[in-house]
């Protein structure tokens, strides 16, 4: 019998991509997509598609249970900025949910569970370059803290429970079907909308902040690959470091230029250029590589060519 999957926050920038990856690898009617709203009427339309809150424990059980659902992906948070501005909200949604699918699992009713964290899980005292799997996580912002406590609930689960969750500290993940919402690195993806737009852009982050960054593709290969590895090759249950390239807005905006020798680019760093100075600017992500097979296909540049080719079809159409 198949395993039947349900997306809680499809609608975002990740769960628009990830619940059309699962619905080819799964069969479209084994893929119940949901979000607190309509608002990607294209993705309700391709499948199933379920109006559920994060935050209601009994909408997401009576949901499992009508659907005959054994996997969940919560894909609901409210990001880095959005969560400075709201910061109780941020607690609510990101813990609760959390909550309400890992109790889910632990009654049985759920037989896996992908969940995600974040670079934001580290702070300023951690080493910033090549940052290890196992290091110091002292996060300062509200969305991190979240993430942080979310990864030791994990392990928790899994350690106390048996609860089958996996996880993987995504970094920034930059993308053309879908905006993001909320985060730090967000500027990594409307530098692409802008250049193809108005042939310039101006970054909210100062020039040499180098963050880790992450095409959309590899984010769901990595997704797909670690909840389709064996069980016992899972050897963190807190979450996995994740690493593909790292760059900063200057060598964004030059990749741009190579393409775009007229893009403009200037700098008006706002309240999130502390939040990014906070994060490390390298990830060490060997234990997913060795674990689970991780790899990535995507350099800046070929990303650049990708992003810059999709958006003009958009965009140009
Ligand atoms: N992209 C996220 C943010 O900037 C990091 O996980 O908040």
């Amino acid at each position: 019998m198949s395993s039947k999957i349900l997306i809680i926050g499809a609608c975002g920038q990740i769960g628009t991509e990830l619940t059309t990856k699962l619905r080819e690898l799964h069969g479209v009617d084994n893929v119940i997509a949901s979000d607190i709203n309509t608002r990607k009427l294209e993705l309700v339309n391709a499948g199933p598609f379920v109006i559920l809150d994060a935050k209601n424990f009994n909408a997401i059980k009576d949901c499992c249970i009508n659907h005959k659902v054994d996997t969940i992906y919560l894909m609901a948070a409210l990001l880095s900025a959005t969560g400075e501005k709201y910061p109780m909200e941020a607690w609510d949604l990101n813990m609760n949910s959390l909550f309400h699918v890992l109790n889910l699992a632990k009654s049985g009713q759920i037989k896996k569970v992908f969940w995600p964290s974040s670079i934001a899980v580290f702070g300023p005292t951690t080493p910033t370059k090549n940052t290890p799997q196992h290091t110091i996580c002292e996060p300062t912002t509200v969305y991190g803290i979240t993430k942080q406590v979310g990864e030791r609930w994990c392990e928790y689960y899994h350690d106390k429970y048996g609860v089958d969750v996996r996880s993987i500290r995504y970094p920034g993940i930059i993308s053309h079907k879908a905006m993001p919402g909320g985060g730090t690195t967000d500027y990594a993806v409307e530098i692409y909308h802008e250049a193809i737009k108005e042939g310039k852009y101006e970054s909210f982050l100062s020039e040499d902040t180098n963050l880790p960054m992450m095409f959309m593709d590899d984010a769901i290969k990595a997704t797909t690959q670690i909840m389709a590895a064996p069980a016992e090759d899972i050897t963190i249950r807190s979450s996995y470091n994740l690493s593909a390239i790292s760059f900063t807005p200057k060598e964004i905006a030059e990749s741009i230029k190579a393409e775009m020798p007229d893009f403009k680019m200037t700098y008006k760093p706002d309240f999130r250029q502390a939040i990014a100075d906070s994060w490390p600017s390298s990830i060490d992500d060997s234990v997913a590589r060795k674990d689970w097979n991780w790899s990535h296909d995507f350099d800046l540049e070929k990303m650049t060519s990708e992003m810059l080719t999709q958006l003009k079809k958009k965009y140009q159409s």
